[in-house]
């Protein structure tokens, strides 16, 4: 493949900071990388704590669990989302309430959170799709009327901004993945932010078997291995220091493809609102298109070199998630993922790539859909 989806951009210390850990012996969950590694995380966010885990599905887990949530209680999450959001919820026994997106920006819509909030419901995960800022402002109201924990999931969104500043800054913990194809990396790796004191030690005992912070080998809760270790910090604090180039370099790619993209009038882009999206994977609507004819698209681009994915499908399509009561409760969702493909963005694409790509795209739907 000529084109791949996403591959990761090491430019910086990454190479260096490793072989550091390796020639320290330090290389497993204790070391100086990942202290430093948190503390510049927390610190670009404004934060006062930052969590390191080993990858962003339990950073979610992780801050359920210092929530408190557990079994019968009931989680707001999107419809439209990578299945690890809902997944964290039964992790914790609890119940994923599965909620539709905006049609304009794809991401939980408040409305319909309003309507799904119970006497069980104990917290909201807003997700920022595809590295687009949810509408914050009005999900923590809505929490704050009702007394609910918000936890951001950013997996995709790192550096992205809304009206209520940095994503991740606002909600009581925000969750990041650092999987290959995320914002940065360190291979598998995640993150949990938050100013809370309380939040922050529940999560740092919980991460480590639940081991009391003064006794070693002494457990007052039932806990998790859920650390980083010091040489994926190594590589995650390499990638931190280039995050303003990393998302410069991403806007470049979005500006492209809009402009190349947006002579077609069927393709549809997600609303930003005049926020910052990171573009994380970049991703459009193709209207009216059937799944079919958009595999069809896919395969067709496949046999020219160029990789792309569909949009999730709804988590309410998947076979342990269906359920009679959600028959014909989500338009939104499903539209978007039926309609929704992605196409190669990273580190490296230059703009004559991109023409290439959008250029072959336009020319495939046109010829599949007439
Ligand atoms: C929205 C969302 N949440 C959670 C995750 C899970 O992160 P990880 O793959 O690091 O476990 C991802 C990763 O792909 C994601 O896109």
């Amino acid at each position: 493949m000529k084109y791949n989806i996403a591959q990761p951009s090491f430019l910086g210390n990454e190479k260096k900071y490793l072989i550091d850990t390796i020639d320290s012996g330090w290389i497993s969950s204790i070391g100086a990388y990942i202290e430093k590694f948190e503390k510049e995380f927390a610190a670009c966010h404004n934060m006062k704590h930052a969590v390191a885990t080993h990858n962003g599905t339990i950073a979610l887990h992780l801050a359920l669990a210092a929530c408190g949530v557990h079994e019968g209680d009931e989680v707001i999450v999107p419809d439209l989302t990578f299945i690890a959001t809902a997944n964290s919820v039964q992790y914790c026994r609890a119940i994923p309430v599965l909620t539709d997106v905006s049609l304009n920006d794809w991401n939980i819509d408040p409305e319909e959170i309003r309507q799904n909030i119970t006497p069980r419901t104990k917290a909201i995960i807003p997700v920022h799709l595809y590295g687009n800022p949810a509408r914050m402002d009005e999900i923590l109201s809505i929490a704050n009327e009702n007394n609910l924990f918000v936890i951001e999931d950013c997996a995709e969104a790192l550096g992205a901004i809304s009206p209520s500043g940095k994503v991740g800054a606002s909600g009581h913990i925000s969750c990041f993945s650092f999987f290959g194809n995320k914002i940065i990396t360190t291979g598998e790796g995640g993150m949990c932010i938050t100013n809370d004191d309380e939040l922050a030690e529940r999560m740092r005992i919980l991460r480590d078997h639940g081991m009391n912070r003064q006794k070693k080998y002494w457990y007052d809760h039932l806990g998790f291995n859920y650390r980083m270790t010091n040489m994926q910090a190594a590589v995650g604090l390499a990638q931190l220091e280039r995050l303003g180039d990393l998302l410069a370099m991403r806007d470049r790619i979005y500006d492209s493809y809009k402009e190349a993209l947006q002579t077609q009038p069927q393709f549809i882009f997600q609303d930003t609102h005049g926020n910052r999206n990171v573009n994380w994977i970049f991703t459009i609507r193709m209207e009216g298109i059937t799944e079919d004819q958009r595999d069809a698209v896919m395969l067709d681009l496949k046999q020219q070199s160029i990789d792309t994915r569909p949009v999730f499908y709804p988590i309410h399509d998947m076979p342990f998630y269906s359920n009679e009561k959600y028959s014909g409760k989500f338009k939104h969702s499903i539209i978007i993922s039926r309609e929704g493909i992605s196409l190669p963005t990273y580190i490296g694409l230059s703009d004559d790539d991109i023409q290439y790509i959008s250029g072959t795209l336009i020319g495939s739907f046109e010829k599949l859909t007439a």
